[in-house]
């Protein structure tokens, strides 16, 4: 083969390679699922893409900062890269890389630069949060804009900002955010308490709305009676919001 053969036919095989590689990431939606513990949301997921009630979309990558999040082996179930990364909150420092040249501190965390190299080098076009109990910072939001969903158990106020909701029967109760926002519900005596997924943004669960269910307080109710109803909900939420948003992002 002479030379300009051998060129020619290098560069038609790294045509074909980036046609390859951007055909597939043309053709699928590829979803970064960041869990703390059971998984159950990952896995509402997971099933809708084995039923083919999610055509076009993949999970590319599962992190957990908990080593032992049951979520992990449900990823590893069902062949999908699953990654425990150990989160702290050190950031990272400035960094001397050479003569007049240092980077500036980052107001990152160091799990949060680890975590945003994975999620590139994963090419993941949309980073769910299903039950991911750690706090991301601005600074990491801001590299993915509106491409960070949350599951939240309870209900949030269409732009997710304020102190009360009204429900569709016209009650109005407060806004429960946090950790214990099941627990709240049940604190506060309200009747009707509910789930949404929400784009994610600095101040925590107080991101627009994307979907949302009410879910009825029943006597006797308890916290894990509570929250397993939602989670039910929870299930039927994540799969509609990824479905609209792998849509919403479809080219022209
Ligand atoms: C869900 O109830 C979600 O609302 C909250 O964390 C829980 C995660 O559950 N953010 P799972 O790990 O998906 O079972």
């Amino acid at each position: 083969m002479s030379t300009d053969d051998f060129f020619s036919s290098a560069s038609k095989g790294l045509d074909r390679k980036e046609s390859l590689i951007h055909e597939r990431q043309k053709s699928s939606f590829r979803l970064g699922v960041l869990i703390s513990g059971s998984g159950s949301n990952l896995q509402a997921l997971i099933d809708a893409i084995e039923d083919y009630q999610l055509p076009g979309v993949e999970i590319a990558l599962v992190v957990s900062n908990k080593a032992n999040a049951y979520g992990l082996q449900r990823a590893l179930k069902h062949r999908l890269p699953a990654i425990y990364l150990p989160w702290s909150q050190r950031t990272v420092g400035a960094q001397f890389i050479a003569p007049n040249f240092i980077t500036p501190e980052s107001t990152m965390s160091e799990s949060e630069s680890r975590l945003t190299t994975l999620l590139h080098l994963f090419q993941v076009d949309l980073i769910v949060l299903a039950g991911w109990m750690r706090i991301l910072s601005a600074t990491f939001l801001e590299q993915f804009p509106q491409r960070v969903i949350n599951i939240h158990p309870a209900l949030l106020p269409d732009n997710g900002t304020g102190s009360i909701f009204t429900t569709r029967n016209g009650a109005q109760i407060p806004v429960f955010r946090g950790l214990h926002a099941v627990q709240q519900a049940l604190d506060a005596g309200v009747k009707i308490t509910g789930s949404c997924v929400h784009f994610v943004t600095p101040e925590v669960d107080a991101g627009p709305v994307i979907c949302r269910e009410e879910v009825a307080i029943e006597e006797g109710d308890t916290e894990e009676t509570l929250h397993e109803r939602l989670k039910v909900v929870e299930h039927r939420l994540i799969v509609k919001a990824v479905g609209g948003l792998k849509v919403l992002n479809e080219p022209g």
